[in-house]
């Protein structure tokens, strides 16, 4: 059948080309600018912090599942920090990345391993449905935003 043949066609274009999207990833063929880097670890952290909010807003409702969920995207957002951060990635006048980040970046990963595994314990919390243990388990996870916050991101500026 001529549809058969034609899907099939397609379905092995389509491998070729993840296999080539995956072997020559878009940040291999064009560097990033430090604005577009900048943008981006933004983002990220925005997100971050939105997934934090609806943490709180499922345990207030007592969703512990949803919870758990958003407690794992946490984690995956967090283990993206680093490979957000490349040395000298600090750009315009809204950026609040300190330079000392490039001096440390070991402990800039640590930070983000301690914090990332706050959120995954903080997920098994949720899924075991804790509640006795809810609160603590959230608040050491923002504890270590936190850690990583004080030595690493400056103030906000008052006129902001
Ligand atoms: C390993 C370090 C690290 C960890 C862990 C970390 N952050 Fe951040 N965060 C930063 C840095 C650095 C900046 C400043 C980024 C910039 O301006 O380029 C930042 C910025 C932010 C911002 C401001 C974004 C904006 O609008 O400019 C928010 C909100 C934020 N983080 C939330 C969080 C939350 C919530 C967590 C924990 C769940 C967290 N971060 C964990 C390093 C970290």
């Amino acid at each position: 059948m001529r549809t058969a043949n034609y899907r099939r066609r397609f379905f092995t274009g389509f491998l070729t080309i993840s296999f080539l999207w995956g072997a020559f990833p878009a940040s291999n063929l064009r560097a990033e600018s430090p604005d577009e880097i900048q943008k981006k670890r933004t983002a990220l952290m925005k997100k971050i912090n939105k997934s934090m909010r609806l943490i709180r807003v499922y345990a207030g409702k007592g969703q512990m599942k949803d919870l758990a969920g958003a407690a794992s995207e946490v984690s995956k957002l967090i283990d993206r920090i680093p490979e957000s951060s490349p040395k000298g990635s600090a750009f315009g006048p809204k950026s609040r990345i300190k330079p000392e980040v490039w001096e440390d970046f070991d402990r800039y990963k640590k930070l983000t391993e301690k914090a990332s595994a706050a959120a995954r314990s903080l997920a098994k919390v949720g899924r075991a449905g804790d509640g006795a243990v809810l609160f603590s388990s959230f608040s050491s996870l923002a504890k270590a935003c936190g850690a990583c916050h004080k030595p690493f991101r400056k103030k906000k500026k008052k006129s902001e």
